[in-house]
């Protein structure tokens, strides 16, 4: 049973984080000629509509991405993402926010390719229906913890796993690591990119130590992990203080472009000055 829907979260801090961080790895990869594979383990229903039942009943995105909307002193990688959703939007009231299947395809090129895997029956059905008819892009309701067999390595051996599911059941915590190993020894060279929810569980505070490990001397290009907190522990209790993003060979952009970004976003979407706070750290 899946109880997790992303249209109550879209747009929201952590998006925020995930999908600039997506934008940045994407256009990296755009800059050599031969195509990419991009494998989105936990896809999500695509795109949302902001003004829609699920995204207006906490309006999270209200304190993401509309944060951002009207603001003229973006920083680059800020604003490399925010006019991605932009270009999403037919007018300039935002209203749709694009899910990372979007967003990559936004990005893709002819030669590039995208697999999409989502295990909710309604949001596979909107994916499948958005997706459809552009021969690029394959979409399946399959586990996404189970197809990195089949996925890895890719025949293009240029590629991008994004794995970012819900957190709601304990077990995603070690399939998430377990997925990193897997990844790294089918394809060493895969850049691998990992949501995770900053949360005062023990589960959530050991994964990135955990996933440094993984990767320490396994993935060529090293790893880079970020943090962008927004919540002050006590105001949330057990609930989400902010996110972070594993990068396992990261583009080597990558850090300078967060470490300029970073500072702005935990002023710009902290709820208050002490909730404020960021980290870039990589392995070299
Ligand atoms: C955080 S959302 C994905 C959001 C999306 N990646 C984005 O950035 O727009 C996680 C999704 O994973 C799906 N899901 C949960 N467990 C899954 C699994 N084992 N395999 C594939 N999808 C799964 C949920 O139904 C949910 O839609």
């Amino acid at each position: 049973m899946l109880a997790y829907r992303h249209a109550f979260h879209a747009g929201n801090h952590a998006d925020v984080l995930k999908h600039l961080t997506l934008v940045q790895v994407l256009q990296h990869l755009n800059q050599k000629e031969k195509g990419y594979r991009v494998i989105d383990t936990h896809a999500g229903a695509g795109a949302y509509a902001l003004g829609g039942r699920q995204a207006q009943l906490h309006r999270e995105f209200d304190s993401g991405i509309a944060r951002l909307w009207g603001r003229g002193d973006l920083p680059r990688a800020v604003q490399a993402y925010v006019d991605q959703v932009r270009a999403f939007n037919d007018g300039p009231e935002l209203r749709q926010y694009p899910g990372s299947p979007e967003l990559a395809r936004r990005l893709l090129r002819p030669q590039d390719q995208l697999r999409l895997f989502e295990l909710h029956a309604t949001d596979h059905g909107q994916l499948a229906g958005r997706m459809r008819g552009d021969a690029r892009v394959e979409v399946r309701p399959a586990d996404g913890f189970t197809v990195l067999k089949s996925q890895l390595p890719p025949p293009t051996r240029r590629g991008l796993l994004l794995i970012d599911p819900p957190y709601e059941i304990k077990t995603d915590y070690p399939r998430v690591l377990a997925a990193l190993r897997e990844a790294l020894t089918r394809f060493a060279e895969c850049t691998v990119l990992i949501w995770l929810p900053q949360l005062q569980l023990l589960e959530a505070a050991r994964l990135p130590q955990r996933l440094k490990a993984a990767a320490t001397g396994v993935a060529p290009k090293g790893w880079l992990l970020a943090r962008l907190s927004v919540q002050h522990p006590r105001a949330r209790g057990f609930g989400m203080l902010g996110s972070l993003v594993f990068v396992a060979n990261p583009p080597h952009t990558l850090a300078p472009a967060l470490r300029q970004a970073l500072p702005w976003l935990a002023a710009t979407l902290a709820e208050d000055e002490q909730a404020a706070g960021w980290a870039c750290e990589t392995s070299a």
